[in-house]
């Protein structure tokens, strides 16, 4: 009889964040190394449930899938839960292709004893605001580190020269405003907050 294939690998206290996922040994680039296991529950449920620690109440075991579940590692969840953030990984996680299910593989040769990462580039509703960054905020030390576990949106092109264009525009405006409050100060027409 064949016996069960060694796990590549195991669980212990993380340097980074609480408990973390290791190499058991040497892992070849490629590798499968693990599946994301938990129960199977809607993005409404997830919201709906308390957190894990009150204490860190932005500490998350889902991991949303593209059929629209999301997969709630602490109920049923296996070791793959405690796999920590880096912004420079060296393992990413694929679906299956139904979609239904997600394995963790190795990006490149993991020698053993290092701490395995994926990014989980969470995804938010909404606007990413300063405090949704840090309140997810990263703690890899990276060279790459963008501060956050949080996906952000690719800056574009351009973008630097936008914002500089953004930026005149508005110091023009704010020129405009203030000589308007200056007019209105005069005029008596400045309105009043309600108290
Ligand atoms: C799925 S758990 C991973 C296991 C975690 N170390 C633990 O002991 O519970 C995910 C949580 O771990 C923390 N975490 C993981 N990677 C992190 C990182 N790079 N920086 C800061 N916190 C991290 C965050 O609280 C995150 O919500
Ligand atoms: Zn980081």
């Amino acid at each position: 009889m064949s016996r069960p294939p060694e796990p590549w690998h195991l669980v212990k206290q993380s340097p980074l964040h609480g408990t973390g996922v290791f190499a058991r040994r040497d892992i070849p680039a490629g590798t499968r190394i693990i599946e994301y296991r938990g129960k199977r529950i809607t993005p409404e449920q997830a919201d709906a449930l308390h957190p894990v620690n009150p204490d860190d109440p932005f500490h998350t075991f889902f991991f949303s899938l593209s059929n629209g579940k999301v997969i709630d590692g602490g109920q049923n969840g296996n070791d793959a839960r405690w796999i920590n953030h880096s912004c420079a990984p060296n393992c990413e996680t694929q679906e299956s292709p139904q979609g239904s299910r997600v394995f963790v593989f190795a990006l490149r040769d993991i020698p053993a004893g290092d701490e395995l990462f994926y990014d989980y580039g969470l995804v938010m509703d909404g606007r990413i605001t300063k405090t949704l960054r840090k309140q997810y905020g990263c703690l890899c030390g990276s060279a790459a580190c963008r501060g956050t576990m949080l996906a952000l949106p690719k800056e574009k092109p351009g973008k630097n020269e936008d914002k500089k264009e953004k930026k005149e525009k508005k110091n023009k405006k704010d020129g405009k405003a203030k000589k308007k409050d200056e007019k209105e100060k005069r005029e008596g027409k400045r309105k009043k907050a309600k108290s």
